[in-house]
């Protein structure tokens, strides 16, 4: 008899996350009693502002604890717009933004509202692993665009034009990037926006969500290429910038045809996001800007001290990264050599398995975001334990024979 609770044919294709195959792993070593460092989640470790904890207290005394639009409240609406005119030069409309629960929920509404089966979606690699799953969900068919550590990490104009077919939906792109920390200047997305008003059947969602943790003048898509505006959805939230990953606020700004798509699903959905995360959201973006700049200068400085203690290494080739908290190196000198167990080392999967078995480090390795070769690690955490890591991932590639 056929299980009521089988896959669906759309899920099927969903695998289980890499991220959270190393983490299970991790987990199981830290229960027998193993001294285990995770260089794998993807949030600040900074706290969530206390000026925002405030306002959401206030909020929710002051009676903000009903359903709100399914939009998002006119005044989170309104503090997104005023900060995206302050920061990017900009100013969207209400009709243009809608709020969701988290950034991801926008991707969701955003590509359930738009692809039919078989649609593709072209997505620069290596990506943040939820991307493609997000798309297979939604009945698109993700076609990764790889880039290389010499490109750093950006996608070509030629690329692009050469990837773009009949069946192209959507371009996506994400600067500052998860997992490679690259970030595209003016001139890369004036190329490429080129490209793409050759190519009007293309929708361009580029996800923006690490935008104020950025070493180098950040550009938003849209405020490059604002002809273009009519088909570009930009992706945000105050999860990372504001360490309120748990709040679960991020929007989307964009056309009003594909914003009011989105909201329709949303009603269906979620019915809106919580009022008492968007009333801490607005505080986030209307108050005290200057701890954007102090976090930002703390993680740089964590940032050049795992690059350098990564290519001290010799074995681990670590470009250094203008954004996000994350570094990308690349662990094929590794390839071919023997863990002091005997274990031959073969692909990133196994340097990330042997690397937490010997010396219990958890990283993430490349495949789980479409570049085989290369492993992510998060430098949001204390430079006690960055330095400890540091310590043991280079006992470890010193150990390889
Ligand atoms: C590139 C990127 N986009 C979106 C998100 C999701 O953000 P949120 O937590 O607001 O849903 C993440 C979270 O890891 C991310 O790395």
């Amino acid at each position: 008899m056929s299980d009521p609770f089988r896959r669906s044919a759309r899920i099927e294709a969903v695998e289980l996350s890499e991220i959270l195959r190393i983490s299970e792993l991790a987990d199981a070593l830290k229960r027998a009693g193993r001294d285990i460092i995770t260089l794998g989640t993807g949030e600040p470790d900074f706290p969530t502002p206390p000026h925002v904890v405030e306002a959401a207290h206030q909020a929710a005394l002051a009676g903000q604890t009903s359903y709100t639009l399914t939009a998002g409240t006119l005044d989170l609406r309104d503090a997104i717009a005023e900060a995206c005119q302050r920061d990017n030069g900009y100013r969207p409309e209400r009709g243009e933004t809608v709020v969701s629960t988290g950034a991801k929920q926008i991707l969701y509404n955003a590509f359930a509202a738009t692809l039919d089966p078989g649609d593709e979606v072209l997505i620069a690699a290596p990506y943040w692993t939820s991307y493609p799953d997000i798309v297979t969900v939604c009945g698109g068919k993700p076609v990764p665009l790889p880039t290389t550590a010499e490109a750093g990490f950006r996608v070509t104009p030629d690329q692009l034009r050469a990837a773009i077919t009949d069946r192209t939906r959507w371009l996506l792109l994400n600067t500052p990037s998860n997992p490679s920390g690259a970030v595209y200047g003016r001139e890369d997305l004036e190329a490429l926006a080129e490209v793409l008003r050759d190519a009007p059947h293309v929708g361009i969602m580029v996800d923006e969500i690490y935008q104020h943790i950025c070493y180098v003048p950040f550009h938003s898509f849209r405020s490059v290429a604002p002809d273009l505006a009519d088909r570009t959805l930009i992706v945000n939230g105050v999860s990372k910038s504001y360490a309120m990953t748990g709040w679960r606020i991020g929007w989307g700004i964009g056309p009003k045809r594909l914003i009011s798509a989105m909201i329709a699903i949303q009603s269906q959905i979620t019915s809106g996001p919580s009022s008492v995360s968007q009333a801490a959201a607005a505080a986030a973006l209307r108050g005290d800007q200057q701890l954007l700049a102090e976090r930002n200068d703390d993680f740089r400085e964590r940032r050049n001290i795992v690059v350098e203690a990564l290519n001290a290494t010799g074995v681990l080739s670590c470009p250094s990264a203008d954004g996000a908290f994350y570094l990308f190196p690349g662990c094929s000198a590794a390839f071919g050599k023997t863990t002091t167990s005997g274990r031959r080392i073969e692909t990133d999967a196994d340097f990330c398995e042997a690397l937490l078995e010997q010396e219990g480090v958890a990283l993430v390795p490349g495949r789980a975001f479409g570049t085989p070769g290369y492993v992510r690690l998060s430098y949001a955490y204390s430079r006690a334990s960055l330095k400890e890591a540091a310590t043991r991932i280079a006992r470890f590639c010193a150990s390889l024979t």
